[in-house]
């Protein structure tokens, strides 16, 4: 039986084309680190990492190549900024759409006294951006926000979101886990002050490569979380304060990074609208398609305006793990149920505690798994 993966939005799968080799190039015929030696491979690597840096730069019209930061993922960026930023009895908005990537470290500030609001979405999952004022407190320091649900694909008005923390004076920081190579990200005019990424899902690079990229005013501000050898200023012992030092403590994933570099070019060169135009033209079919089956809950919007290529169905006449679960045993279909590390977003569309099943699709994917994927799904509900 032949496999259909459907569950990009947790990682994406297949890579960009040349990730593999470039890795493995850097495996085998290069291997060191960078910032530590003075012999040829060494450079070699070190103008990868900063040819990387500048990518991301492009990706997100960004112009410092200092301030891109590399993490290992986008939940180790987003504690990086959020508990380098809050201190005691800071306040710090955030959607109910967040994933626990966000929650978490928030969470756990509490016993700082670092409060939270969290401002309500619709049932589809959309912000009105004006809301925000409401939740505004003199202690208000920032306002973290996912660019698209993971949960249903909706996409949140961040350029709005921008301008209200410009005139209130908040720092702004965005997770774009679910939009990086999807949406085109303008570093100027969504009016943030750092955005998350991560590699490995619409990047289209290896696990374990993520970052974020800052201003020079916050990065300043920020403490950083982890401390150690950069390579840089080896005679003392406190952590460098430039950038990127300040937050790259410890021998970063080279092979990682060459993977994303390569990731990157692909997606620079195919274009992220053309990307976006064909995976909207996949969930396009799909929602049509869907929108004919009795019994079953397109959650969030019905329509391609507004959202990601991550699809939400609810199963309410069967129990959405057991779809899950055939739709891959008899069918190949891989698909994610549950709840998808972001609770509150289930509650706000009214899925929480069961979940739903998680279809989401790359640019790789065809027409013609959109089909079989729908012919999958009325043979699930036959039985
Ligand atoms: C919106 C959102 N934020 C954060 C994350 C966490 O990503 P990672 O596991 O790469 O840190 C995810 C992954 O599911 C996500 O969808």
């Amino acid at each position: 039986m032949k496999e259909i993966y459907l569950d990009n939005g947790a990682t994406s799968f297949p890579k960009a084309p040349e990730v593999a080799k470039s890795m493995v190039n850097y495996l085998k015929n290069i291997g060191c680190n960078i910032n530590r030696g003075a012999y040829t491979s060494s450079f070699e690597a070190e103008n990868i990492v900063f040819e990387t840096r500048e990518l991301i730069c492009k990706l997100f019209h960004f112009d410092k190549c200092e301030n891109v930061v590399f993490t290992k993922n986008i939940t180790e960026s987003l504690n990086v900024l959020i508990k380098g930023i809050l201190r005691e009895n800071d306040h710090v908005i955030v959607s109910s759409m967040e994933h626990n990537a966000v929650m978490r470290p928030i969470h756990a500030l509490e016993e700082k006294g670092i409060t939270f609001s969290r401002v309500p979405c619709n049932r589809s999952g959309e912000l009105n951006a004006e809301d925000i004022k409401k939740y505004i407190k003199p202690n208000t320091k920032v306002v973290v926000m996912t660019h698209a649900s993971n949960v249903c694909g909706t996409i949140l008005p961040l350029e709005e979101i921008g301008k209200i923390c410009k005139e209130h004076d908040l720092y702004f920081i965005i997770d774009t886990a679910q939009t990086a190579g999807f949406l085109e990200i303008d570093y100027k005019r969504l009016g943030v002050d750092a955005i998350a990424f991560t590699g490995h899902k619409g990047l289209l690079g290896p696990q374990g490569m993520g970052g974020f990229i800052i201003n020079d005013a916050l990065a300043e501000y920020m403490k950083p979380l982890i401390e150690g050898g950069t390579g840089s200023l080896s005679e003392y012992e406190k952590q460098p304060c430039y950038m990127p030092d300040k937050f790259e403590a410890g021998t970063m994933n080279i092979p990682g990074v060459y993977g994303l570099n390569a990731a990157l070019k692909y997606i620079l060169k195919t274009g992220i609208d053309a990307i976006r135009e064909k995976e909207l033209l996949l969930v396009k079919r799909f929602l049509e398609k869907l929108k004919d089956i009795p019994d079953i809950r397109i959650i969030g919007k019905k329509e391609v305006e507004g959202r990601t290529a991550v699809v939400s169905i609810d199963f309410p006449l069967y129990d959405n793990g057991q779809i899950s679960y055939r739709l891959y045993k008899e069918f190949g279909i891989m698909t994610r149920c549950g709840l998808h590390c972001a609770p509150s977003a289930h509650k706000t569309l009214k899925t929480f505690p069961d979940g739903t099943v998680r279809f989401s699709f790359s640019h790789f994917n065809t027409i013609e798994e959109v089909d079989y994927t729908i012919d999958s799904i009325y043979k699930c509900m036959d039985q």
